[in-house]
Protein backbone atom coordinates (compact mmCIF):
# COMPACT_ATOMS: atom_id res chain seq x y z
CA UNK A 1 0.00 0.00 0.00
CA UNK A 2 2.92 2.45 1.30
CA UNK A 3 4.71 1.68 -1.88
CA UNK A 4 1.89 2.43 -4.00
CA UNK A 5 1.89 5.44 -2.71
CA UNK A 6 5.23 6.44 -3.22
CA UNK A 7 5.05 5.65 -7.10
CA UNK A 8 1.96 7.77 -7.30
CA UNK A 9 3.74 10.64 -5.85
CA UNK A 10 6.66 10.01 -8.17
CA UNK A 11 4.08 9.97 -11.31
CA UNK A 12 2.56 13.03 -10.14
CA UNK A 13 6.11 14.69 -10.00
CA UNK A 14 6.89 13.62 -13.33
CA UNK A 15 3.94 14.68 -14.76
CA UNK A 16 3.86 18.03 -13.33
CA UNK A 17 7.81 18.65 -14.67
CA UNK A 18 6.84 17.46 -17.70
CA UNK A 19 4.08 19.94 -17.61
CA UNK A 20 6.05 23.04 -17.08
CA UNK A 21 8.56 21.80 -19.89
CA UNK A 22 6.16 22.05 -22.06
CA UNK A 23 4.30 25.01 -20.48
CA UNK A 24 8.00 27.12 -20.96
CA UNK A 25 8.26 25.64 -24.61
CA UNK A 26 5.46 27.16 -25.35
CA UNK A 27 5.89 30.34 -24.19
CA UNK A 28 9.09 30.93 -25.86
CA UNK A 29 7.30 30.24 -28.98
CA UNK A 30 4.93 33.23 -28.04
CA UNK A 31 7.95 36.00 -27.55
CA UNK A 32 7.62 38.43 -30.73
CA UNK A 33 10.43 37.94 -33.06
CA UNK A 34 10.54 37.39 -36.64
CA UNK A 35 13.07 36.56 -38.40
CA UNK A 36 13.97 38.41 -41.78
CA UNK A 37 15.57 37.72 -44.93
CA UNK A 38 19.09 38.67 -44.36
CA UNK A 39 21.26 41.46 -46.61
CA UNK A 40 24.50 42.76 -46.10
CA UNK A 41 23.38 45.87 -44.50
CA UNK A 42 22.45 44.66 -41.08
CA UNK A 43 26.41 44.43 -40.75
CA UNK A 44 26.24 48.43 -40.73
CA UNK A 45 25.84 49.36 -37.21
CA UNK A 46 23.09 52.27 -36.72
CA UNK A 47 20.28 54.01 -34.98
CA UNK A 48 17.50 54.96 -37.03
CA UNK A 49 15.13 57.59 -36.55
CA UNK A 50 11.84 56.63 -38.18
CA UNK A 51 9.43 59.68 -36.99
CA UNK A 52 9.37 61.37 -33.75
CA UNK A 53 8.58 58.10 -31.54
CA UNK A 54 9.91 55.62 -33.97
CA UNK A 55 13.17 54.29 -34.02
CA UNK A 56 15.01 51.26 -35.61
CA UNK A 57 18.37 49.82 -34.01
CA UNK A 58 20.82 47.78 -35.95
CA UNK A 59 23.16 45.88 -33.59
CA UNK A 60 25.86 44.32 -34.64
CA UNK A 61 27.14 41.48 -31.56
CA UNK A 62 30.91 40.61 -32.05
CA UNK A 63 33.48 38.90 -29.58
CA UNK A 64 33.11 40.60 -27.08
CA UNK A 65 30.51 44.12 -27.46
CA UNK A 66 27.29 45.00 -29.30
CA UNK A 67 27.15 47.77 -31.37
CA UNK A 68 25.98 50.83 -31.36
CA UNK A 69 26.94 50.45 -27.11
CA UNK A 70 24.63 52.75 -25.91
CA UNK A 71 22.03 54.30 -27.71
CA UNK A 72 19.58 57.31 -25.99
CA UNK A 73 16.10 57.71 -27.36
CA UNK A 74 13.48 59.57 -25.57
CA UNK A 75 10.35 58.39 -23.32
CA UNK A 76 7.67 56.56 -25.27
CA UNK A 77 9.90 55.64 -28.20
CA UNK A 78 8.48 52.91 -30.01
CA UNK A 79 11.57 51.00 -31.14
CA UNK A 80 12.59 47.73 -33.79
CA UNK A 81 15.74 46.18 -32.40
CA UNK A 82 17.55 44.52 -35.40
CA UNK A 83 20.33 42.04 -34.44
CA UNK A 84 22.62 40.20 -36.66
CA UNK A 85 26.54 38.81 -35.72
CA UNK A 86 30.40 38.92 -36.83
CA UNK A 87 31.22 35.67 -35.74
CA UNK A 88 29.79 33.33 -33.09
CA UNK A 89 26.44 32.87 -32.10
CA UNK A 90 25.34 35.77 -29.16
CA UNK A 91 22.37 36.79 -27.27
CA UNK A 92 20.35 39.78 -27.32
CA UNK A 93 18.72 39.93 -23.92
CA UNK A 94 16.90 42.99 -22.28
CA UNK A 95 15.05 41.43 -18.66
CA UNK A 96 13.21 44.23 -18.22
CA UNK A 97 11.30 43.98 -21.49
CA UNK A 98 11.08 40.46 -22.17
CA UNK A 99 13.27 40.40 -25.18
CA UNK A 100 15.18 37.46 -26.08
CA UNK A 101 16.81 37.34 -29.03
CA UNK A 102 19.74 35.61 -30.62
CA UNK A 103 22.65 37.36 -32.62
CA UNK A 104 23.50 34.86 -35.87
CA UNK A 105 26.04 35.76 -38.31
CA UNK A 106 24.73 35.91 -41.79
CA UNK A 107 20.46 36.20 -40.56
CA UNK A 108 19.22 38.99 -38.80
CA UNK A 109 16.82 38.91 -35.33
CA UNK A 110 14.00 41.21 -34.78
CA UNK A 111 11.46 42.03 -32.43
CA UNK A 112 9.56 45.39 -31.42
CA UNK A 113 9.41 47.23 -28.16
CA UNK A 114 7.85 50.50 -26.96
CA UNK A 115 9.79 52.16 -24.32
CA UNK A 116 6.92 54.33 -22.07
CA UNK A 117 9.25 54.24 -18.64
CA UNK A 118 12.77 56.35 -18.25
CA UNK A 119 15.51 54.10 -17.67
CA UNK A 120 18.46 52.60 -18.41
CA UNK A 121 17.99 49.44 -20.17
CA UNK A 122 20.67 46.90 -20.08
CA UNK A 123 21.49 44.51 -22.63
CA UNK A 124 22.92 41.27 -22.29
CA UNK A 125 24.84 38.62 -24.26
CA UNK A 126 22.94 35.15 -22.57
CA UNK A 127 24.39 32.47 -24.95
CA UNK A 128 27.95 31.68 -23.61
CA UNK A 129 30.27 33.27 -26.55
CA UNK A 130 34.42 32.79 -25.27
CA UNK A 131 35.95 34.41 -22.35
CA UNK A 132 34.30 38.04 -22.69
CA UNK A 133 31.02 36.23 -22.50
CA UNK A 134 30.17 38.08 -18.90
CA UNK A 135 31.02 41.42 -20.03
CA UNK A 136 28.77 41.36 -23.09
CA UNK A 137 26.53 44.19 -22.72
CA UNK A 138 25.06 47.26 -24.01
CA UNK A 139 23.06 49.79 -22.93
CA UNK A 140 19.71 51.80 -24.02
CA UNK A 141 18.91 55.18 -22.10
CA UNK A 142 15.68 56.50 -22.34
CA UNK A 143 14.75 59.97 -20.99
CU1 LIG B 1 28.22 37.23 -26.68
CU2 LIG B 1 27.99 35.84 -24.75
Amino acid sequence: KFERTVIGVALLVSALFIFSLLYAMGAKKGDVTECLPYDKSYEDARVNQVDKNTYQIFYVARMWNFEPSVVYIPVGSEVDFFVTSKDVVHGFDISEKNVNLMGVQGAVAKTTVKFDKPGVYKITCHEFCGTGHQNMQAEVIVN
